[in-house]
């Protein structure tokens, strides 16, 4: 006689991080009734509920195994726990804990140093690196330990339209506040506040900036770039295996994160391999502690809070720029009622809800 399938248990309400050996089987429990989590120890007899087995690849292959058991991606976390409950899980920021924690150190002028290589960086106060018409600011370079990418911010005065290209690299576009336009090839795009673009390896673009105001831009670059090569003009080439290139914030795309948001803007879609940007809002609150595998980039797009790390804190505001590498233990913080709204990308990896 079959089991009657029961509902799994909730072990917990985030994934359990693992570090597995290549070749060894391991058996992921999907009735949440194990007393070794998040492995199989037999609890389920009865349940109608088998547990899954699991091979590594590789010696050493990290793995966030599901511990609410709801996943839809078993055995791996795919975030879904985030809505097993009505608020994202928070921490008080006025613990005496938490108030005896002291503000981190600006290393150089507009570079915060947190722990690990957690770095905050003020675009403002950065130097422009750039040679010619166009501001360039380094925000995130292999110096502060990025493995995957670089970031840059551009600044473009009125008018102004400048070709460039980061040879075989892909490339990541945000415009906060500031509007223009982007060309790759012949085709254009219209850049508007809150938009994310993409552009494939082997392509130029050129950036026009409006003619009343200048435009800023922010530009990841995978994998890691000095900074931008001018171009005099634009070669006549665009993939048009991914035709959108441009996606613009839509709340009604959001996908909830309990009380929270996030829109996935550009990932493979646009033919953006090994990764995703996206924007989220972050409610008046301070996250709990996490970490994640993802290499990450946050912009701060508007609205105040603080970055918290084991042993220091830092205040974050609009136009700043957060640097976490994987696995570093962090918490962001909003401080103002309207909230937050930040604009990330993750590398590698396709969800940034997935934290452990
Ligand atoms: S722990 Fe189950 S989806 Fe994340």
């Amino acid at each position: 006689m079959s089991d009657t399938i029961q509902e799994p248990v909730i072990a917990r309400y985030k994934p359990y991080y693992a570090e597995l050996e290549k070749g060894k089987r391991y058996f992921w429990c999907a009735c949440g009734r194990s007393k070794s989590q998040p492995w199989c120890d037999g609890s389920h007899k009865g349940t109608g509920i088998a547990p899954l087995p699991y091979q590594a690849q590789e010696d050493g292959e990290e793995v966030l195994f599901c511990g609410c058991k709801r996943t839809s991606d078993v055995p791996f976390c795919d975030g879904s726990h985030n809505n097993l409950r009505e608020r994202y899980e928070t921490d008080d920021p006025l613990s005496p804990e938490n108030q005896a924690v002291p503000l981190a150190e600006e290393a150089s002028p507009g570079r915060v140093v947190l722990d690990g290589s957690c770095r905050v960086h003020r675009v403002g106060r950065l130097p422009d690196e750039g040679a010619g018409t166009v501001e360039v600011r380094k925000l995130i370079s292999p110096e502060d330990g990025a493995v995957h990418q670089s970031q840059f911010h551009l600044t473009l005065p009125p008018g102004y339209s400048q070709a460039m290209e980061f040879p075989r690299r892909q490339v990541l576009l945000f415009v906060t506040s500031d509007s223009g336009e982007l060309a790759i090839g012949s085709r254009k795009f219209a850049l508007d506040p809150c938009t994310g673009a993409f552009v494939r390896p082997g392509e130029a673009f050129a950036l026009t900036a409006p003619p009343d105001r200048p435009m800023g831009v922010y530009a990841s670059v995978f994998p890691h770039a000095d900074g931008p090569q001018w171009r005099r003009g634009l070669a006549d080439y665009f993939d048009s295996h991914y035709p959108d290139r441009t996606i613009a914030t839509d709340r009604d795309k959001a996908t909830p994160m309990a009380d929270r948001f996030f829109q996935v803007l550009i990932d493979k879609t646009q033919g953006f391999e090994n990764g995703a940007q996206f924007i989220g809002e972050i409610p008046l609150s301070k996250a709990v502690a996490h970490r994640h595998l993802y290499e990450e980039t946050l912009i701060v797009v508007s609205g105040e809070g603080c970055l918290w790390t084991e042993n220091v804190k830092t205040s974050v505001g609009t136009g700043d720029v957060i640097f976490l590498p994987p696995k570093q233990r962090h918490s962001l913080e909003c401080t103002g009622k309207d909230g937050m709204l930040v604009a990330g990308v993750i590398f590698p990896g396709d969800n940034p809800s997935i934290n452990y």
